[in-house]
């Protein structure tokens, strides 16, 4: 879908995006996290840089080679990242939720090396903050976009979260499909309806997925 040279359509925009995991430690070497390649949160990012938007990436854990952006911030868990999104938050135009934060840490986090004794182990979670729902409650809110991340019932689930989170976007993406791949299958929802985008690179996907935005901001 690209061509050689890509149209500024975001210029002038300014755009923040989470990809990666967040980790939540228990101790200084173990921490509890989801598996996520970070690739489509970066591609996104990149596009956005080669498509001229101002972009921030506030990227966790990932072994994907992070793209140049105007400005990149590491968040290790839920509430760093939960932190330096609200940090940067107001001057954004558009937010993308790409990262695969942890939805609960454990309740205290050992500051030495928790040793083996018990055959059984236990752990208490409490519930992470939803940095996007929390974002998308601003009293003058960016334009906000979710990633539904879902092993069953795809689209409506996602359906669900655009709702209860009051998000204009949803992309739903079926997980088992899109982990690690360089490829992906997303379906654009929003206020008009559900779109399905062919199978393709997560860069063209990226491509589609902001020239779709463009048109919801103007
Ligand atoms: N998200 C977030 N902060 C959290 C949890 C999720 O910002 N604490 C964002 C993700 O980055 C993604 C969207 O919310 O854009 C949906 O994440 P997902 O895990 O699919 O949904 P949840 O609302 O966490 O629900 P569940 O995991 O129970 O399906
Ligand atoms: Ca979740």
């Amino acid at each position: 879908v690209q061509t050689f040279f890509t149209p500024k359509l975001l210029a002038g925009k300014k755009i923040m995006i989470t990809a990666g995991s967040t980790m939540e430690m228990l101790d200084p070497v173990r921490g509890i996290t989801n598996l996520s390649s970070g690739k489509m949160g970066f591609a996104l990012a990149q596009m956005a840089m080669r498509m001229g938007a101002e972009t921030t990436l506030v990227y966790g854990h990932t072994h994907a080679p992070r793209p140049l952006v105007s400005h990149a911030h590491f968040a290790a868990t839920a509430d760093d990242m939960y932190h330096t999104v609200m940090q940067h938050i107001a001057a954004q135009d558009v937010f993308f939720g790409v990262a695969a934060v942890a939805d609960y840490k454990p309740n205290m986090r050992s500051s030495q090396k928790i040793k083996k004794s018990e055959d059984i182990l236990t752990i208490d979670l409490i519930k992470n903050k939803d940095i996007l729902a929390d974002v998308a409650s601003l009293p003058n809110p960016p334009y906000c976009v979710g990633f539904a991340a879902e092993t069953e019932q795809v689209i409506e689930y996602a359906k669900q979260k655009r709702l209860a989170k009051r998000l204009p976007m949803i992309v739903a993406n079926q997980v088992m499909t899109a982990m690690g791949n360089d490829n992906n299958q997303v379906t654009i929802i929003d206020s008009k309806g559900e779109h399905t985008l062919d199978t393709d690179l997560k860069t063209n996907i990226a491509f589609k997925l902001l020239t779709h935005l463009k048109t919801q901001l103007d």
